[in-house]
């Protein structure tokens, strides 16, 4: 077999499971077109799980269940082991997913007629957490300064100081665009919310997939009186490739607010585990450490691999360079500030599917995002139609007296 090796295991990252014509919501395509949108890999995910699965599978009996101490000892030994932030076991509550937790907790902190405040552009379906909840997103947008992103504190601060502003929302390590927030920019931001009554719940459904640089920093690691107000969500659903487990876990230190979110959850019926979901999760944080290294290995070259042909190759398009996740986040402005219509065209013409910038608000209508976690070959394959595809787009679109002279750009 051949992939990356860890811990003298050898995995396999060079072959994707054919899931044409299945329930796939990424391979809900068209015959010929390649998808590289929705955050979902194409690597198969690690066979420790899968056998843990076939294990629970072989019981053939598959009653009601509920997490016990070995899968609270398995979230904490992960956490202490790869990212030195050990949590206690008695602050967590079982979710069937962030998602679900995320829109459990918005209808819980606060009312209806509420702000949230997010910091666009950022994942979408918090849009859609807090605005089918009768909540309005508030966005601190996030500052572009050349190849990055930064938080504006005073804008936060003034957003967060509105008298109807009662939860944020942060994407931490941030998606779209890769950003991994320092523990200095995490503590500031919880301070501004201890300041202002906001509880601060943040997504760190992505800190497993840090490519570069220091570590991401678990909230719920932050000290006392910070943590008061701190709900963290993890999950191993994008580290493992496992969206259809349906299974997360909420850390929350301060033990009002973990009965909050506890009740809530209940309530809304998202807080009881389905027949995979202990044992999958419990192989993927106990089993899952030699894969996940492997894994970064393969992200890491994929990554350079589309950069240096991106840089090289495809005039017009420029990446903003996150340290974190497997997507890519690309600015087009060079080209349009139209970014739905320049996915649909090069879907059109080359069948590559990409996601639109748009859905992420803020300044994304000038940004496409691209999924990069997938074999090499197919990555080629998809990096090849985008060249061929912009390169169109630029004929049909750009006068030639607009088309400056290119020059390579690398990060
Ligand atoms: C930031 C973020 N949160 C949550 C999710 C989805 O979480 P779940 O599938 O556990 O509901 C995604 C998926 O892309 C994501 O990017």
């Amino acid at each position: 077999m051949s992939g990356e090796t860890a811990n003298g295991q050898t995995y396999d990252f060079r072959h994707a499971p054919d899931r044409r014509g299945t329930a796939s919501v990424k391979w809900d395509v068209g015959e010929g077109e390649l998808p590289m949108w929705i955050a979902d890999m194409d690597f198969a995910t690690a066979p420790e799980i899968v056998e843990a699965m076939r294990r629970k599978l072989d019981l053939g009996a598959f009653g009601y269940e509920e997490p016990r101490d070995d899968y609270r000892q398995a979230v904490a030994d992960w956490y202490a082991t790869q990212h030195d932030a050990r949590p206690q076991t008695d602050w967590m509550v079982f979710a069937t997913g962030v998602v679900p937790a995320i829109s459990s907790i918005v209808r819980r902190i606060g009312h209806v007629g509420d702000n949230v405040v997010v910091e666009a552009p950022v994942y979408n379906i918090f849009y859609n957490s807090i605005e089918n909840n009768g909540r309005h997103a508030l966005s601190s947008d996030l500052k572009r300064d050349g190849d990055s992103y930064n938080i504006d504190f005073d804008d936060l601060e003034a957003k967060l100081s509105n008298p109807l502003t009662t939860l944020m929302i942060l994407c931490n390590p941030h998606n779209p665009i890769g950003k991994v927030w320092t523990r200095n920019e995490l503590e500031h931001t919880a301070r501004l919310c201890l300041k202002h009554h906001v509880i601060l719940l943040s997504d760190e459904i992505h800190g497993d997939l840090v490519l570069s640089g220091p570590d991401y920093t678990p909230a719920f690691s932050l000290k006392a009186p910070l943590n008061r107000q701190i709900i963290s969500l993890v999950s191993p659903s994008k580290t493992f490739n496992l969206a259809a487990l349906h299974a997360a876990t909420a850390i929350v230190p301060d033990p009002d607010l973990r009965a909050q979110v506890a009740r809530g959850l209940n309530t809304d019926e998202v807080a009881e585990p389905n027949l995979l979901a202990l044992d999958g999760t419990i192989a993927a944080y106990n089993e899952g450490r030699g894969w996940r290294k492997a894994l970064i290995a393969q992200l890491r070259s994929n990554r350079e691999n589309a950069r240096d042909f991106i840089d090289r190759n495809i005039e017009g398009l420029s990446i903003v360079g996150g340290q974190a996740t497997y997507l890519m986040w690309i600015d087009v402005s060079a080209l349009t500030d139209d970014a739905d219509a320049f996915t649909d065209e090069i879907r059109r013409r080359t069948g590559l599917v990409l996601s639109s910038g748009s859905v992420y608000r803020g300044d994304g209508n000038r940004f496409i995002r691209l999924n990069f976690a997938c074999p090499p070959n197919m990555l080629a394959d998809g990096l090849h139609r985008l060249g061929t595809g912009t390169k169109a787009y630029r004929s049909t679109h750009i006068k030639q007296s607009d088309r400056s002279p290119y020059k390579p750009r690398r990060f």
